[in-house]
């Protein structure tokens, strides 16, 4: 409401306003233009912004949400346990190349499998099985972010051997189709990331237990656009969500005698869903008396990574997924960048592993893919084999991997012609096997 002119008063109201407020204003200005004398005034109903519809479309949105996440729910309620691989008669074994690079360093993680396992391939207790058909092409002439015929073949897998997959976001020649990790470990449910970063020279043995379905990626692509004002994302944190990650965690620091677990949230801040995720650890530590643990937020723990007397103290770290999508990425920085490290995202029924690195399309578009470092996803190959009860042959691997890239370092991967190529590395890991 406003006064125009020298000689005219225009009360514009507003369409929102209620009869007695309009009344209310209308008696008050008419008062002002008499007192300053003004004599003409005029009522004009403004056209007032109406929200309502998209408040409407917001409910119905969140709505729709809502009876996805129960439905998710009940599916946790009624999850059984962890596959136990040594009763299957034969370990299924997906391979996976993806996009860029990723069938190039796949391809070589596939040779130190074939290499590792010759005795079980022959025997036919493991089978080696390539899916083709997870490329951004085939993702995006399907519109789903991961085709439905693939889908099927990944879940006649028990595990997984998975390249790096082009995730496309906002303005990149592709559609803005959901990141096909984050499909996979929704659609097989494989809710731990677990990634392992370990410098021993510098006392660092971290396992970091990423909440791999829930968080900010549970909706990541289900946000709500309201108008061209307003754009809403969500966050999501369930009770067996966290039950079950946090449980994980505090399982493995028992299990290996590692016996320390850090909860790292935002709590404070975010009070309600990193809230729920803490009060969920502070219920599940209470079971676990001997495994010490600890609590901090973010910000400050990715701090203390960098600080070398205090970092050593971190074991084992539980966290939710955006949280653990950045800080494993710092963390592997230290171990020589996320070439070299691998990460395994574990379900009851299913499991993945791959390399924690992207598809690297430049490498591939200058010609430089096969000096592509195989090393991250080769780890994952060994964290795969550890899990899958081959623990001697992972142990092999890894100490192949940390004489290769840290000891004596032969060969080293440039990422050009300056290096050695991804193939030429996977012979230098699978002659210092042999050698151990
Ligand atoms: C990772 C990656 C993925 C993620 C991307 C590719 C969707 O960064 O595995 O950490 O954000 O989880
Ligand atoms: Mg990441």
């Amino acid at each position: 409401m406003q006064s125009i002119g020298k000689q005219n008063v225009i009360i514009k109201i507003s369409s929102s306003l209620n009869k007695k407020e309009t009344f209310r204003r209308f008696i008050f200005i008419s008062f002002y233009a008499i007192i300053i004398n003004h004599s003409n005034i005029t009522v004009r109903k403004e056209a007032s912004m109406d929200y309502s519809q998209y408040i409407q479309n917001a409910q119905q949105h969140i709505a729709a949400i809502l009876e996805k996440q129960f439905a998710r729910i009940e599916k946790m309620k009624a999850e059984t346990a962890f596959t136990d691989y040594s009763k299957l008669s034969t370990i299924k074994i997906g391979i996976v190349g993806g996009d860029g690079i990723g069938p190039f360093i796949t391809a070589q993680a596939k040779r130190v499998l074939e290499y590792l396992l010759a005795d079980e391939i022959k025997s036919g207790k493991v089978q080696l099985i390539d899916i083709e058909g997870l490329t951004i092409e085939n993702r995006v002439a399907c519109g789903k972010a991961i085709p439905d015929d693939v889908l099927a073949e990944l879940k006649k897998c028990d595990v997984l051997l998975k390249g790096p997959t082009t995730t496309p976001q906002a303005g990149d020649p592709w559609p803005n189709i959901e990141s096909a990790n984050v499909a996979m470990r929704k659609e097989l449910d494989l809710f731990a990331n677990v990634r392992p970063v370990s410098i021993p020279d510098q006392g660092i043995d971290w396992v970091f237990f990423r909440e791999n379905t829930e968080g900010a990626y549970a909706l990541g692509n289900q946000g709500l656009t309201v108008n061209d004002d307003l754009c809403i994302d969500f966050t999501v944190t369930t009770y067996e969500g966290s039950y079950r990650i946090i449980k994980a965690a505090f399982d493995y620091a028992r299990k290996t005698g590692r016996n320390k677990v850090t909860v790292v949230t935002k709590a404070n801040v975010i009070k309600t869903t990193d809230g729920k995720f803490l009060a969920v650890a502070r219920e599940v530590a209470k079971d676990y008396p001997e495994v010490e643990w600890d609590e901090w937020y973010i910000d400050i723990m990715t701090a203390k990574l960098i600080d070398e007397k205090r970092r050593r103290d971190f074991k084992v770290v539980v966290l939710p997924n955006l949280y653990g999508d950045i800080i494993t990425d710092e963390a592997a920085e230290f171990q020589g960048g996320v070439g070299t490290a691998g990460s395994s995202n574990l379900g009851k029924r299913y499991s993945m592993f791959e390399a924690i690195h992207g598809s690297g399309t430049r490498m591939v578009k200058e010609g430089r893919a096969q000096y592509a470092d195989p090393c991250s996803i080769i780890r994952a190959a060994g964290l795969m084999l550890e899990h899958i009860g081959y623990v001697d042959k992972a142990a092999k691997l890894f100490s192949a991997l940390e004489i290769c890239t840290q000891k004596e370092k032969r060969l080293v991967i440039t990422g050009r012609d300056t290096g050695a190529t991804s193939q030429q590395f996977a012979d230098y890991i699978m002659e210092t096997i042999q050698k151990i």
